[in-house]
């Protein structure tokens, strides 16, 4: 057997057509000549495709749930887990970046910071962290603010997760500020006695993987920009390093970590 491959494509789809290479490799626009600006595009913006995935995924995980088709949840949540262990080695590639390197364009950059990542706030936004005042920095862009707003309108994955419970029997409120005395209760009937509650049991882990990783990567974020910028304020105009720890004491699901303690 020979090899073949296609060497015309003038009539053809071809790879780069397939994927839109062209607009995804011309979106690469330093704002100076210096030689580590492509990294810290390249950077953002594989993290922005990876945040694209896990929100298709995290959206279809979603709806299973609420359909009680757990096992394509499942599915679907340990990808978003793995698609978080990729963009968490990605920090490996930036941290080759020193703080002499990167102040040499940093002003360049203006105003702009992750701060102002739609697709990160609507990932909180989809999983259950929902703060309204996060709309703000999109107001010029009302379609981007129409995407966040639709997501606030609906079920969080945790509310449709907490869904399954009140229909496996669970006495929960339809809605809750969390953390919740009854839906703290249920979790822990469900670590008691994972046997009789299996789904609900690997539902729950499920969550608190992603969690895990979610958690792993703010802390790979907040240790890198101690590391490049110290201890100066961010570009987005928080006070940087202050502002990214107070948000690893963020908890998206809390029941299933507080139930823990008392097991
Ligand atoms: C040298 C590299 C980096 C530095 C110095 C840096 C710095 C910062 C700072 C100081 C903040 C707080 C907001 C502000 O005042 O600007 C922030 C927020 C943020 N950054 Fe970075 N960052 C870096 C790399 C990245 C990368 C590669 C991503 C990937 C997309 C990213 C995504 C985010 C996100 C999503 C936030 C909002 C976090 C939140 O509100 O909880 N950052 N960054």
């Amino acid at each position: 057997m020979t090899d073949d491959p296609v060497m015309k494509f003038a009539d053809k789809m071809s790879y780069t057509d397939y994927l839109g290479l062209d607009a995804v490799l011309t979106a690469q626009h330093p704002r100076t000549d210096q030689h580590d600006e492509m990294l810290f595009i390249v950077q953002h913006q594989v993290t922005e495709l990876w945040m694209r995935l896990a929100l298709h995924e995290l959206d279809a995980a979603r709806s299973a749930i609420a359909e009680d088709r757990l096992r394509p949840a499942f599915k679907m949540l340990t990808r978003v887990a793995r698609i978080f262990e990729q963009m968490n080695a990605a920090w490996d590639v930036l941290r080759t970046m020193t703080p002499s390197e990167y102040t040499r364009y940093r002003d360049a950059l203006g105003q702009s910071s992750g701060f102002q990542s739609w697709q990160y706030r609507l990932i909180e936004f989809t999983v259950g962290n929902r703060n309204e005042a996060m709309l703000g920095p999109h107001e010029h862009r009302p379609d981007i603010v129409e995407k966040l707003r639709a997501e606030l309108a609906r079920p969080s994955l945790y509310d449709t997760a907490i869904g399954c419970l009140a229909r496996a029997g669970f006495d929960v409120p339809e809605t809750a500020s969390h953390p919740d005395d009854r839906v703290m209760t249920a979790w822990t009937e469900v670590y008691r006695d994972p046997e009789t509650h299996w789904p609900l049991y690997e539902l729950a882990e499920k969550l608190v993987d992603f969690e895990d990783y979610f958690r792993r990567w703010r802390f790979n974020h907040v240790t890198t920009v101690e590391r490049v910028i110290g201890f100066k304020r961010g570009t987005g105009g928080t006070g940087g390093v202050s502002y990214l720890k107070r948000m690893l004491e963020i908890e998206l699901f809390p029941e299933l970590w507080h139930l823990r303690t008392n097991l």
